[in-house]
């Protein structure tokens, strides 16, 4: 069986009303575009937020500069209709004048997943806007290493062996593979500073899959690193396979039953609790949030999606949206003060320097 990519390129080309949603028109403009392809397998167009999301499954493999390329193209058109229709920030995540072969580093978050399609094969897209992409350590990793949260870690015994997890240092650009269950406390000791230590791939250890082809892959980009200055959140997105050796896709949904804490929301400078949405509802509002996570399953089939099927859009996640509520409410009770606000230098953007020079005469020596 021949190799399919899961590819999701995703880029803020424009908001509607400010930083809130994505405006309808975008999403005709992209499906419009992609549908001209004749490269793609099949593609799905949606949001997050303000977030414009491109789906797409197709044979070119991983860092495609067809794929790329066609992704620069479709967020060009949609942030020419942005202008248009006067929508806020538009272009805001284009940072680059010029497409030079792959849209890394130019502003749009990529996850990308080439693997051997199973008989059937689970997908599920993760959508996260107003957070950071060590948002998305603590869920992959109940997924794929807390007994507490896969049962089929303790049961199955396909998934017994454990999984490998790609780690990165954002900060100095390296990497480091991690294996589980032997080395949980280390991972643990990195990821838990989300600020730095992110995961970006996790491989399957046992014999039921290709051990070299990942199940899991997340968008690892910085945009406040990459343009150097503040132009935005890299609000991250995420691929992850489900069942036969994988977690069950009831055990991958399962971490959003809590609403953890993440880095973003206003400003790009506060903690809050995420909220799982349907699209519907992938809207951010209040103080510019709560951080929302969107999940879309498809089944993968000879490189058609089947699908999305809305998998937040249930009743079964009603708790946790109120739970994410009343947290929102009690962080919001801090004002300007930690942790509610980020530390200084994990702001996005601060007034700090300026009410420091105007204040420096003032300051005097403490014996
Ligand atoms: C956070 C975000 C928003 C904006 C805020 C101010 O990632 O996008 O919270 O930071 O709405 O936006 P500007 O500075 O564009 O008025
Ligand atoms: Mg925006
Ligand atoms: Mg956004």
């Amino acid at each position: 069986m021949s190799k399919i990519t899961f590819s999701i390129i995703k880029a803020d080309v424009g908001g509607y009303p400010g930083h809130a949603n994505v405006h309808p028109e975008l999403i005709e403009v992209a499906q419009e575009n992609l549908k001209k392809s004749d490269i793609l397998e099949d593609f799905h167009v949606t949001h997050c937020g303000d977030d414009l999301e491109l789906l797409m499954t197709h044979r070119k493999g991983e860092d495609s500069e067809e794929i790329h390329s066609l992704a620069w193209d479709t967020f060009q058109k949609a942030t020419e209709k942005a202008k248009e229709l006067g929508l806020y920030g538009a272009g805001q995540d284009m940072l680059s004048d010029a497409f030079s072969g792959n849209v890394k580093g130019m502003g749009p978050g990529v996850a990308e997943m080439e693997f051997t399609p199973r008989k059937a094969e689970p997908v599920v897209a993760f959508l996260m806007d107003k957070t950071e992409p060590g948002a998305f350590n603590l869920p992959i990793f109940k997924m794929f290493a807390d007994p507490f949260n896969t049962a089929g870690l303790v049961i199955d015994p396909s998934l017994h062996n454990g999984f490998r997890f790609e780690i990165w240092d954002i900060k100095e650009s390296k990497k480091i593979i991690m294996e589980t269950p032997e080395e949980i406390y280390d991972i643990l000791a990195l990821i838990g500073a989300k600020g730095r230590f992110v995961i970006k791939r996790v491989f399957p250890k046992g014999d039921k899959l290709p051990n070299d082809e990942p199940v899991a892959a997340i968008s690892t980009e910085k945009l406040y690193q990459i343009a150097g200055e503040y132009v935005g959140k890299d609000d991250p997105v995420a691929l992850v396979r489900a069942q036969s050796g994988l977690p069950a896709l009831g055990e991958v949904l399962e971490p959003f039953s809590h609403a953890f804490l993440v880095s973003g929301w206003m400003r790009g400078s506060h903690n809050g609790p995420i909220m799982p949405v349907g699209v519907k509802n992938a809207i951010c509002t209040r103080f510019d949030g709560p951080p929302r996570a969107v999940a879309l399953g498809f089944q993968v089939k000879d490189g058609k999606m089947n699908g999305p099927a809305d998998l937040f859009d249930d009743p079964a996640f009603d708790p946790v949206r109120e739970q994410s509520a009343r947290i929102a409410d009690y962080m919001r009770r801090h004002g300007p003060f930690e942790p509610h606000r980020l530390p200084l230098e994990d702001m996005e953007y601060t007034t700090l320097p300026g009410v420091m020079k105007n204040l420096k005469r003032r300051f005097e020596s403490v014996d």
